[in-house]
């Protein structure tokens, strides 16, 4: 039987974006382009600031989602879990990592489903990538996948730069779109699309809600750079031709323009604002230029993973405090008063 390569990627991916420098080189997600217009009068208290929303069909306490990482091989179990008992905690929503694996076979199940048992309540959504979604006949695959979790919605990551620089890579692209709209048109829950760090255009995003997505994630570039991740998987004399592509990508702060403004003509279109957030205050920054949610990987899955979860618990605390404070700072009461506040300043 031909070798299965998936729990040895996952494990490495994992491996190589907590133990080695994966970030984008020459290139930052933009955020420190931008600064909240100081509100000297906000005509609110403090303690009246709410940071919740509605996300999924489910109330979160923050718009925060722990971006889909890890499943399918042994530790990923515990990863999993404890990434999952952190949401329930603070009240956010938790992606696993692809579930490709689970298609191979059912060794690793737990480790995608223990992310439900131990967080019954959040929104969790599923996972796989862009060319299995294009290999697929209809839907029977995903719809597993989607109960394996009991998920509130499923996630594509389209990453073709990825699968271009990995060895293993599947560079087929052709007939993802169908794929997806099949998937939009098919399954019980929505179908949320991202990238994974090198961002959606306005032309990809136009396309994507033409085939039906009403939920969209960035994840734009300046945070993970996965080309960096798969240029360190490959042998050290076959790297360097590649290293020109370490920084492709659109940074968060552009993909999220370029995206935002679709919600105008597309009802109930959701922009998740994500790639290189590493604080509170860019989680406010990507919702006051309009993203409806906000979610990070790796800061929270290396804080896990070299400090532990306690200080995984803490970093996450930290971002609330940090939002909330922006938003008594810039007198928006709410998260979608945040959005709608104008409070956000390129700086020249
Ligand atoms: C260890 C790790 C594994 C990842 N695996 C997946 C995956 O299986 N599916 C996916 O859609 N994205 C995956 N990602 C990408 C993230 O979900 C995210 O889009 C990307 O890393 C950019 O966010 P960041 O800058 O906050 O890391 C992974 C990220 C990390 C750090």
């Amino acid at each position: 039987m031909k070798k299965r390569t998936t729990p040895s990627r996952k494990r490495d991916h994992v491996a190589l974006t907590v133990k080695k420098d994966v970030a984008f080189r020459g290139k930052s997600a933009g955020f420190e382009e931008w600064e909240f217009i100081h509100n000297a009068l906000p005509e609110i208290d403090r303690s009246e600031v709410d940071t919740s929303v509605t996300f999924l069909n489910k109330r979160l306490s923050f718009p925060l989602m722990v971006s889909c990482m890890t499943g399918g091989y042994p530790e990923a179990e515990r990863i999993n879990r404890r990434l999952a008992e952190a949401c329930a905690e603070f009240g956010l929503a938790m992606g696993v990592g692809s579930q490709r694996q689970a298609l191979e076979d059912r060794t690793y199940h737990t480790s995608f489903s223990v992310a439900r048992s131990a967080a019954p309540h959040i929104p969790l959504v599923g996972n796989i990538g862009a060319p299995e979604v294009a290999r697929m006949k209809d839907a029977s695959d995903a719809l597993r996948l989607v109960e394996l979790i009991g998920a509130d919605a499923f996630t594509v990551h389209l990453n073709p730069l990825q699968e271009l620089l990995q060895p293993e890579g599947n560079t087929n692209f052709r007939g993802v779109l169908n794929g997806i709209a099949m998937l939009v048109r098919s399954l019980p829950v929505p179908v949320i699309v991202k990238e994974i760090g090198a961002g959606i255009s306005a032309d990809v995003a136009l396309r994507l809600t033409e085939a039906g997505v009403r939920y969209i994630d960035v994840a734009g570039a300046g945070g993970t750079s996965w080309a960096g991740v798969e240029i360190l998987r490959r042998a050290k004399n076959d790297r360097q031709q590649w290293d020109p592509l370490w920084d492709w990508g659109i940074r968060t702060t552009d993909t999220l323009r370029q995206v935002v403004p679709l919600k105008a003509s597309v009802p109930g279109l959701t922009v998740i604002g994500s790639g290189g957030i590493t604080s509170g205050m860019d989680c406010a920054k990507a919702i006051a230029l309009g993203a409806d949610m906000t979610a990070a990987a790796r800061p929270f899955i290396k804080t896990l993973m070299d400090e532990g979860e306690k200080a995984l618990h803490r970093k996450i605390e930290r971002w609330i405090g940090e939002c909330t404070a922006v938003m008594f700072l810039t007198g928006a009461p709410t998260i979608e008063s945040l959005k709608r506040s104008n409070a956000l300043a390129k700086i020249q």
